[in-house]
C-alpha cells in the first residue's frame, strides 16, 4: 500500500489555544504549517475554559506581574520552576493586549477597559488583600480566544487537517523528531507528515478519571506519544480537582462564580471555607478548597439525601449579575440540573480538571531530555505546549486563570523558537523508514478483531478505578492497589473487541488507541503518586500529611520502559528577581 506523504516546516498536533497560538506565530512568519486535530479545531477543549486569563493589567485593583509571580509560586506549593513562572507572568499583560487586538471580545468595565475578576489564590502585594487579575469574556473566555485564534489562522493560511488522529512520532537514530504518522478518521487512511519541527499541543488527560470537567477528547495522546518515543513524563502525580463540578456529573462551574461573590455552604448553611482559609475563604487555591469540601462531606456535613456534596450559592447575586457575568454556568445548570441558579444554590463536589504534569519542556517550548545531575538537553525538532506539557509553571497546583495564560504565552514562545530553528535547519532530514514502520505497526495492532470486552466497558472501569484509588486523598495501601489494578486491566487491553473499521467514520479503532493512551497516562499518574511520600499541592497523602522540602522538592519523571521513576531538581532561580523560597502555605 502506498501511503500519502506530505511535507511541512512545522507539524502542530492539537488545535487548542496552545497549538493555534504557535501556528499563528509561524504562519505569520511565512512558515509552512500543518495543524492536525482529531476534532474540528473550534471544538478543542480550550473552548470550555470559562473564567478567564490572568494578567496584572490592574484595571480593577492595583496589581503587578511580580505579585502574580509570587501567587503562582505559592500556588504551585513551590514546585513550579521560577524562571518559567517569571517569564509567563511578565509576558501576561502584553499577550492579553495582543489577544484583544486580534479580536477577542473581552467583557468591559464602564471605562471601556478589559473586565477583570477575582480568582482563587490571587493577592496584592505578596500575600495581602485579594487581587482581581482574571481577564474575562463573561464565563466563555476560552470560547472567545479559541474562535479568534482559529479565524486568525485561516487568515494567515495555516493548513488544517481536521478530524485526523495522530498515531505516533517519527524519529531518526540520532534522536531528531521528523514528523508523525496520522490517520484520517473519516476514511481510516494513514498519512505520513514529514516536518522539520513537530509541536505537541494535545491537551490534558482528564478522561483518566470518571468524574471530570474534560471533553471526551482529552485522552493524553501527546503524553502517550512521548512515552512511546522514550521520553519520560514529569510530575504526573499532580492532578487538579476543581472544587466546583456539578455533583455526581462533573461539569465545570467556574471559579468565577465565587469571584463574582458566590460562596460555598454545608448542610447547616455554614460558610465552611471561613474555617479552612480564614483570609481568602472561598477564594483560597483550588487544592485547599477541594480538600475542604471533601472533609465536610466525609465528616457528615454534606448536603442532599446522601450527604455527598455541598452547595454553591449564587442566588443572592441577582439575575442581572448572573446574566452579565455568568450566563454560561446558568445555561449549564439549567441544562444538566433543570434548575435555575438565580433561584437555588448549585450542588457541587470536586471534579478532575487539569493535568499539572506532562512532557518536560523549557520556557522556549523545547522538549527536554534529562542528562543527569539536573542537566538536560532539547530533543531536536520536538516542542510541546499547554496542558500536555510541563514547563513547569503550575508545579503541584495550578491557579485558576493560569492555564489560558500558559497556552498563549508558551504557544507564542514555541512559535518564536521554531522560527529560529527553521532558519538554521532549512532542509528536511531523510525520513527514517524504520520509525515510520513502527508507527504504522501501532495501527496494525488495532485492526479488526474478535469477541473480547468492549473498549467502552474497559475505559469506564479504568476511570472508576482511578477515581477510587487515586483521588483527592491518597495513601500507600490504596495507591498500591490502584497500581496493581491498572496494570491488570491494561493486560486486558490487547483483547478488546474492534469491529470492521472499513466503513466511513467508524471510530472504534481510534477509541481503542485513545484507551491505550489513557492507560499509559493513568499508570504514570498512580505510580508517581505512590512514589511521592509527602503532601504537596494537589497531591495529598494521608499517610504523609506534611510537605517535605528536604526530600521531595524535586520533579518526578516517569518512563514507559519498566515504569521506572527518576527525579530532577526544581529550577528555583528566576530570571531577574530574587527566588521565593518555600514557606508554609496558608490562605
Ligand atoms: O473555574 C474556571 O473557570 C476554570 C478556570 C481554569 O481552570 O483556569
Amino acid at each position: 500500500m502506498s501511503i500519502p506523504r506530505k511535507r511541512f516546516d512545522t507539524l502542530v498536533i492539537g488545535a487548542g489555544g496552545g497549538g493555534l497560538r504557535a501556528a499563528l506565530q509561524l504562519s505569520q512568519a511565512e512558515a509552512n504549517v500543518a495543524v492536525v486535530s482529531k476534532v474540528f479545531p473550534t471544538r478543542s477543549h480550550t473552548v470550555a475554559a470559562q473564567g478567564g486569563i490572568n494578567a496584572a493589567l490592574a484595571n480593577v485593583l492595583p496589581d503587578n506581574w511580580h505579585w502574580h509571580m509570587y501567587d503562582t509560586v505559592k500556588g504551585s506549593d513551590y514546585l513550579g520552576d521560577q524562571d518559567a513562572i517569571e517569564y509567563m507572568c511578565r509576558a501576561a499583560s502584553h499577550i492579553v493586549i495582543e489577544l484583544e487586538h486580534a479580536g477577542v471580545p473581552f467583557s468591559r468595565l464602564n471605562n471601556g477597559k478589559i473586565y477583570q475578576r477575582a480568582f482563587g489564590g490571587q493577592s496584592q502585594d505578596f500575600g495581602g488583600e485579594q487581587a482581581a487579575r482574571t481577564c474575562a469574556a463573561a464565563d466563555r473566555t476560552g470560547h472567545a480566544i479559541l474562535h479568534t485564534l482559529y479565524q486568525q489562522n485561516i487568515r494567515a493560511k495555516t493548513h488544517f487537517f481536521d478530524e485526523f488522529f495522530a498515531i505516533d512520532l517519527i524519529k531518526d537514530e540520532e534522536g531528531y523528531i521528523l514528523g508523525a504518522v496520522i490517520l484520517s478518521i473519516e476514511t481510516g487512511e494513514p498519512y505520513i507528515i514529514e516536518a522539520k519541527t513537530t509541536l505537541l499541543a494535545t491537551g490534558g488527560a482528564g478522561q483518566i478519571f470518571r468524574t471530570n470537567t474534560n471533553a471526551r477528547i482529552n485522552t493524553g495522546d501527546g503524553m502517550a506519544m512521548a512515552l512511546r518515543a522514550d521520553i519520560p513524563i514529569q510530575d504526573m502525580e499532580f492532578f487538579q480537582f476543581h472544587p466546583t463540578g456539578i455533583a455526581g456529573k462533573g461539569m465545570l462551574i467556574t471559579e468565577g462564580a465565587r469571584g463574582e461573590g458566590g460562596f460555598l455552604v454545608n448542610k447547616n448553611g455554614e460558610r465552611f471555607m471561613e474555617r479552612y482559609a480564614t483570609h481568602a475563604k472561598d477564594l483560597a487555591s483550588r487544592d485547599v478548597v477541594s480538600r475542604s469540601i471533601a472533609i465536610e462531606v466525609r465528616e457528615g456535613r454534606g448536603c442532599g439525601p446522601k450527604g455527598d456534596h455541598v452547595l454553591l450559592k449564587v442566588d443572592h447575586l441577582g439575575a442581572d449579575v448572573v446574566a452579565k457575568r455568568l450566563p454560561g454556568i446558568r445555561d449549564t445548570v439549567l441544562t444538566f440540573l433543570h434548575m435555575d441558579p438565580v433561584e437555588k444554590p448549585i450542588p457541587v463536589f470536586p471534579t478532575a480538571h487539569y493535568t499539572m504534569g506532562g512532557i518536560p519542556t523549557n520556557r522556549y517550548g523545547q522538549v527536554v531530555a534529562p542528562l543527569g545531575q539536573g542537566a538536560e538537553e532539547p530533543i531536536p525538532g520536538l516542542y510541546a505546549v499547554g496542558e500536555c506539557a510541563c514547563v513547569s509553571v503550575h508545579g503541584a497546583n495550578r491557579l485558576g486563570g493560569n492555564s489560558l495564560l500558559d497556552i498563549i504565552v508558551f504557544g507564542r514562545a514555541a512559535g518564536n523558537d521554531i522560527i529560529d530553528f527553521l532558519k538554521e535547519n532549512r532542509f528536511h532530514r531523510p525520513l527514517d523508514e524504520g520509525s515510520v514502520d513502527q508507527a504504522l505497526s501501532r495501527l496494525a495492532r488495532w485492526d479488526q478483531r474478535g469477541e473480547g470486552e468492549s473498549v467502552d466497558a474497559l475505559r469506564q472501569e479504568l476511570q472508576q478505578t482511578m477515581e477510587d484509588y487515586c483521588g483527592v486523598f491518597r495513601e500507600e495501601k490504596v495507591l498500591q492497589e490502584g497500581v496493581n489494578k491498572v496494570k491488570a486491566m491494561e493486560a486486558r487491553l490487547a483483547a478488546v473487541r474492534i469491529q470492521d473499521h472499513s466503513s466511513v467514520f467508524n471510530t472504534q479503532r481510534i477509541e481503542a488507541m485513545e484507551l491505550e493512551n489513557l492507560f499509559d497516562v493513568a499508570l504514570a499518574t498512580v505510580t508517581s503518586a505512590l512514589a511521592r511520600q509527602e503532601s504537596r499541592g494537589a497531591h495529598s497523602r494521608v499517610d504523609y500529611p506534611e510537605r517535605d522540602d528536604e526530600h521531595w522538592l524535586k520533579h518526578s519523571l516517569f518512563y514507559k520502559k519498566d515504569h521506572r521513576l527518576d527525579f530532577k531538581p526544581v529550577r528555583t532561580k528566576p530570571l531577574s528577581v530574587d527566588s521565593f523560597p518555600p514557606k508554609p502555605r496558608v490562605y
